[in-house]
């Protein structure tokens, strides 16, 4: 069968209260629209339309990299008329979905279930049972339970309103149905839109047949219409995350205070504590310990690496057996070996620490290579910017750079070199040798302290 996609985007989302067009609001980390390209193509289609007006250009420009084609809808006459402007590019013999760019959650497994049970030339309504119904288009069957209509909110009789069955939006027809059905669909009801549910009616007339098939969950068809449903739904979709992860071998002391914002990868006997955020590209080995409160955005954590609580990673590479925080800053480009240890307030960027290298307090590395072995004391700095330029300091492997140290970049520290604490350190040191900068302590034997004048 030919599948064709039509995500209906073009909506003002007015309830959002928002300069950004609501389908670029995120959930997980991505934009609701990303969400549902990337169900739709599970199902791969011929292609996805998306049929987008209110924020235009903007939306097209921030997600070029989608693979769908766009089609604009210049006024927002409804969502019949939204469909119509996708409809004259698909072929008569294709099967069509129509899926909205406000229902993030909708899984592959339903939509399935909806395209296998429609039948051939049929129309097919993903359906659901609210307890509140309110808002929403609502189910009409006759006494055999054949469906006969949807009727919206604004447009039901009190009689109607009472119906719990409603319309989650989702349809699927043939092309050549839609073609036939959306000119005839007309703008007379209560706002003066083409309604897309108006088919149903013409189906019926028809003798075409109609099924309604429930959605798996309520979650999986909730849409987004305010920002406290997005919150509900970003928990929901936290917790499937959540429950994945733990099913698959990872402890999370607490799922309802965590976090995915990307994708993760993740081997067993992993334990994430509380109020954890991964982002971006995630990936984490086995018997990895990530501590409360941290951040990890793009990352890579070999086997056994220990995360203490409130640091802050971006963009890193962290070998097995890795010591990292509490309180550490990891900034992007850092790789870091085996066994290394990063300790509290320390700062590492666009550097290179080789195996059981240890920076353990307070310090600064940019643009550093540090070879193995290395010792970092307390309050090391490297002096990485002269103003203009960014220069490399170069640590050889088993140096020791003694505590308070600075070392002005571009500047090398040869193999097993000694630094002695408190050094400025500008000139390259050689291997093996104690270098040492530090001024000549003297001490005042005649000095007194200052002594306040009086004030007459
Ligand atoms: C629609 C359905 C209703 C269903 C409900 C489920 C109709 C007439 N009503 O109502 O039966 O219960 O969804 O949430 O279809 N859109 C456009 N262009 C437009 C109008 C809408 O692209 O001109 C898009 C919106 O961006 C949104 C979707 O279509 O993604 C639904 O539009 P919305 O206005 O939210 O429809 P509802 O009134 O909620
Ligand atoms: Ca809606």
């Amino acid at each position: 069968m030919m599948l064709n996609i039509i995500i209906l985007a073009a909506g003002k989302g007015k309830r959002m209260h928002t300069h950004v067009p609501k389908i670029l609001h995120q959930l997980g980390g991505k934009p609701l629209l990303q969400h549902v390209v990337n169900t739709a193509e599970t199902l791969h289609p011929q292609k996805i339309y998306v049929v987008y007006g209110n924020g235009g250009s903007h939306v097209r420009e921030q997600m070029a990299t989608l693979p769908v084609a766009w089609v604009e809808q210049h006024e927002q006459l409804g969502t019949g008329h939204a469909v119509n402007q996708a409809v004259p590019l698909i072929p008569d013999e294709s099967q069509v979905l129509v899926l909205y760019g406000d229902v993030p959650l909708i899984s592959k497994a339903t939509l399935q279930a909806l395209l296998q049970q429609t039948p051939p030339n049929g129309l097919g309504i993903l359906v659901t049972e609210r307890v509140n119904p309110f808002g929403y288009g609502r189910m009409v069957r006759d006494g055999y339970g054949k469906i006969l209509a949807i009727v919206e909110e604004r447009d039901a009789t009190p009689e109607q309103k009472r119906i719990k069955e409603i319309n989650t939006g989702i349809i699927t027809t043939s092309a050549k149905n839609l073609r036939k059905w959306l000119p005839k669909v007309e703008r007379r009801n209560n706002q003066a839109e083409y309604y897309l549910t108006d088919i149903v009616a013409l189906a019926v007339a028809e003798k075409c047949p109609v099924v309604g098939v429930m959605a798996a969950s309520n979650d999986e068809v909730q849409g987004v219409n305010d920002r406290a449903e997005l919150a509900q739904l970003e928990r929901y979709y936290q917790h499937t995350i959540a429950n994945r992860l733990m099913l698959e071998g990872v402890t999370i002391m607490d799922p309802a205070r965590f976090d995915c914002r990307g994708d993760i990868q993740a081997g067993i006997d992993i334990v994430i504590d509380t109020n954890v955020i991964l982002a971006g590209k995630i990936r984490i080995g086995n018997n990895c310990k990530i501590g409360p409160n941290c951040y990890l955005k793009n990352v890579e954590l070999g086997n056994n690496v220990e995360i203490l609580a409130n640091s802050y990673i971006e963009d890193a590479i962290i070998a097995e057996e890795c010591k990292i925080g509490p309180f550490a800053r990891i900034r992007p480009h850092t790789e870091l070996g085996k066994n290394v240890h990063i300790g509290n307030f320390v700062e590492v960027k666009n550097s290179v620490l080789g195996d059981h290298t240890k920076a353990n307090h307070l310090t600064y590395l940019g643009d550093a290579t540090i070879g193995n072995a290395v010792n970092v004391g307390a309050g090391t700095i490297t002096c990485n910017y002269d103003g203009v330029n960014k220069n490399r300091t170069i640590i050889e492997d088993g140096a020791f750079i003694g505590s308070g140290t600075e070392l002005i970049a571009p500047v090398t520290i040869g193999e097993n070199a000694y630094i002695g604490a408190g050094s400025t350190i500008n000139r390259d040191a050689p291997p093996k040798r104690l270098t040492i900068s530090r001024a000549k302590q003297v001490t005042i034997e005649k000095w007194t302290p200052p002594k306040k004048e009086k004030v007459k």
